[in-house]
């Protein structure tokens, strides 16, 4: 039998990535092959493409750090899952595609009845907002949080939960995200005409915010600190401006870089630690959180699912693409401007539901 999947064919822009038919694949000892239903498209998604994220595999690769599928077929060895269990995973990369073949411990039951679109984004973006919030900076009901990016994929999870933690938030977003960030209970600091530090300490009449979250990386997350109380964190997850109109800014594109904005992010952690006011900067990162604490993982996906049944949560889903449009699909990130989270939908998961 053939199946789809898309590659990633040199580290460049979106003309890396082509569309690819081949057998599908068969499970191996322990393996489980799952049938997906939906792919996330995020920003890690199109670093990788650039060569630039630390998780970046060699070319040729299948990009596609979250899915939600159906088990589809058991390797030997498997036992207590069945063909046609609804299941998420984050295998990091290789979710564009029809078929997937995973390690069973990679997989955590999704109930039914759930859209597997509106599921799949709990499972890079929820899960990263999710553990900042609970796990990095343990956030209380009633503290001041600020969060960068908050229109877009886990800026908009991290509003969402925030608001379920009883939280005051803030959160910078182009004027096209405003509306959205509003409507999720956060007053909006446009980060393209205002200086997000004066807001803060004008919003707050001076006292700054317990919790940055920043996922833009370099040297905003020095500004990042000038907004904080003493004593508050600014938990640093990304490097959005390592990109430009979904290239990279340095425009140094074509060569596998992982360690690219590392340096960066270590000057400013210890920086942190050495200079006084007792601001810290700490860094999350969902894969080695993941690693380190496998069970975490599990047990929060579970936790978000729940929210998600209970309709606690609703992820804000901005368009969905068939596979075959992935490369559509990172053009239309890397332009900016989108709220929330751009998901392909494949094997017949419905394309119209909920979609803008
Ligand atoms: N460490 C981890 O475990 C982890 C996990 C997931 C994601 N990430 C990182 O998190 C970041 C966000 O990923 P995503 O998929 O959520 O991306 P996304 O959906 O594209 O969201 C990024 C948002 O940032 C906004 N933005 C861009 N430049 C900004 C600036 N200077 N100030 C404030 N906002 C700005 C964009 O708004 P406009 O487009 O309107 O300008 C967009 O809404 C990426 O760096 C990604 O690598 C890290």
């Amino acid at each position: 039998m053939k199946h789809t999947r898309i590659i990633v064919t040199h580290y460049g822009g979106p003309d890396a990535l082509q569309v690819l038919e081949e057998e599908c694949p068969e499970p191996k000892d322990r393996e489980v092959r799952v049938r997906v239903l939906a792919a996330g498209v995020s920003l890690p998604d199109v670093m990788a493409r650039e060569g630039v994220h630390p998780e970046t595999p060699p070319v040729p690769f299948t990009p596609g750090w979250d899915l939600v599928g159906v088990v589809d077929r058991l390797g030997a060895s498997i036992s207590g899952i069945e063909p046609g269990q609804i299941v998420a995973a984050m295998p990091i990369s290789g979710a564009y595609a029809e078929f997937v073949c995973l390690p069973q411990r990679e997989l955590v039951p999704v109930p039914s009845g759930l859209d597997a679109a509106e599921a799949v984004c709990l499972v890079l973006n929820y899960i990263t907002a999710y553990q900042m919030l609970h796990r990095s900076a343990k956030v209380r009901p009633g503290q001041r949080v600020l969060i960068h990016g908050a229109a877009g994929g886990v800026g908009s999870a991290l509003l969402q939960l925030g608001r379920l933690a009883g939280l005051e938030m803030y959160g910078t977003c182009s004027s096209r995200g405003a509306l959205a960030v509003s409507d999720l209970g956060a007053i909006p600091i446009d980060y393209q005409h205002q200086d997000f530090v004066k807001e803060i300490h004008r919003l707050t009449s001076g006292g700054g915010v317990d919790v940055v979250f920043d996922g833009i990386g370099g040297t905003h997350m020095w500004r990042s600190r000038k907004a904080l109380r003493p004593g508050g964190k600014v938990v640093v997850y990304g490097l959005t401006s390592s990109l430009r109109g979904g290239r990279l800014a340095s425009g140094r594109s074509g060569r596998r870089n992982r360690f690219h904005g590392i340096p960066v992010f270590g000057l400013y952690i210890v920086g942190g630690w050495l200079l006084p006011s007792r601001k810290r900067v700490v860094p999350y990162s969902i894969q080695w959180l993941k690693r380190l604490r496998p069970a975490w993982f599990r047990q929060d996906l579970i936790a978000l699912l729940d929210l998600l049944q209970q309709q606690k949560i609703k992820p804000l889903i901005t368009r969905r693409f068939p596979l075959a449009e992935a490369r559509q699909a990172q053009e239309l990130l890397g332009k900016g401007g989108v709220t929330g989270k751009i998901v392909l939908v494949l094997n017949g998961s419905s394309l119209e539901s909920g979609a803008a």
